[in-house]
């Protein structure tokens, strides 16, 4: 039914009351089918809204006489009353229908056990490459960091290996360019140290190591490094021997031996391979040490002076140590892991055996 104030002129009461009842009717049948509180509003809109039928039925009655105004409007107005308060009061209901709905919806049920998330930890090599540098850093030395991928100067040249000295061969490595390769150990962080300071210089150099070799459970083609370097006035082989035997007490927490095995790296004078006691027979002999009883740890001497010439150092004036040692080694010692493959296969059913850090 559609009602519009122009058409509409008050021919009687009965016309007045004919539609207003019809209006009802049609506003309770309508209400009826309101399912939520913003139908119910569009209903509001719809019958009391400026542009609604009571409204019409208010303009019609302006042309009526007074007697007709009076009994008239009240009608009308008692329609407009009934209708708003019955929309207020379907709405209030619908409204707290709806949020109950939603707080039902909504409900977080506090008691349920939470998810475990799962937070991941360090590699066991990283673990062993920060404690390693924590324990150096106490001792006083800084960290530098040099390239993975490096040029034949800094890899070899300037730590005194000629060019076709057999040393290298106990180093083949990966090549990118007839002189770019990847670097076989971190000791190449020595001499751009020394292009870069002055003494006295007192570095550890971590990183990835790599060379071309077969993988076998005690080699393999990557690995990572720790290098040291340390250069002053006066630097003494005691002075390499004694921090050494600190560092090994304390990354190992036991009271150890160091034993010094004479051995060639072009870029040290005198070189020498470092031993601790075994830390599982102290001596004795058992299958960790093969029955030597002694664990080979790193390598180690007092810079070749060459090579402190090479980066700008008066061997007259300055010496100094380095000693290098594999990270992944000194993890198996520590952790009696038998095979340095397992360190890179990513099989969480071994990484997971080490503690969480
Ligand atoms: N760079 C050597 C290697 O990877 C290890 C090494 C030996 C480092 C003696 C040193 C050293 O600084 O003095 O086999």
């Amino acid at each position: 039914m559609h009602f519009h104030s122009e058409v509409n002129i008050v021919q009687g009461v009965d016309i007045v009351q004919q539609v207003s009842k019809a209006l009802r009717e049609e506003f309770f049948s309508e209400l009826n089918l309101c399912k939520d509180t913003s139908a119910v509003e569009q209903l509001r809109v719809k019958y009391l809204g400026k542009k609604g039928p009571i409204q019409d039925l208010m303009k019609s009655l302006k042309s009526g006489t007074p007697e007709e105004k009076r009994v008239l409007g009240k009608e009308v107005n008692d329609l407009k009353e009934e209708i708003a308060s019955k929309i207020g009061e379907t709405a209030a209901f619908m409204r707290k229908r709806e949020i109950d709905e939603q707080l039902l919806n909504e409900k977080i049920d506090v008691t349920l056990p939470g998810r475990r998330s799962f937070a991941g930890r360090k590699h066991p090599v990283s673990a062993a490459m920060d404690e390693i540098l924590e324990i150096l850093m106490e001792m006083g030395f800084s960290v530098q960091y040099g390239p993975d991928i490096d040029t034949d100067y800094y890899n070899f040249g300037a730590l005194n290996f000629a060019p076709d000295h057999p040393a290298r061969d106990m180093q083949d490595t990966f090549y990118i360019a007839p002189n770019v390769l990847l670097r076989t150990h971190t000791s190449n962080v020595q001499a751009r140290v020394m292009e870069q300071h002055r003494p006295p210089i007192r570095i550890v150099a971590p990183g990835n190591a790599y060379r071309n070799e077969t993988i076998t459970a005690r080699s393999h083609v990557f690995f990572h490094q720790i290098e040291g370097l340390y250069i002053d006035k006066g630097v003494s082989f005691a002075d390499l021997l004694s921090t050494l035997e600190e560092f090994y007490k304390k990354l190992f927490r036991a009271d150890i031996t160091l034993r010094c095995r004479p051995s060639y790296f072009p870029f040290v004078e005198p070189g020498m391979e470092v031993d601790i006691s075994c830390l599982q027979c102290n001596r004795r002999g058992c299958s960790l040490c093969k029955y030597s009883g002694w664990l080979e740890v790193c390598g180690a001497g007092l810079v070749h002076p060459e090579v402190l010439k090479n980066g700008d150092v008066d061997p007259e004036i300055y010496s100094g140590y380095a000693f290098g040692m594999g990270v992944e080694r000194t993890l198996l010692l520590k952790k009696g892991v038998s095979d340095i493959r397992l360190l890179s296969e990513n099989d969480l059913r071994f990484l997971q055996q080490f503690d969480a850090i």
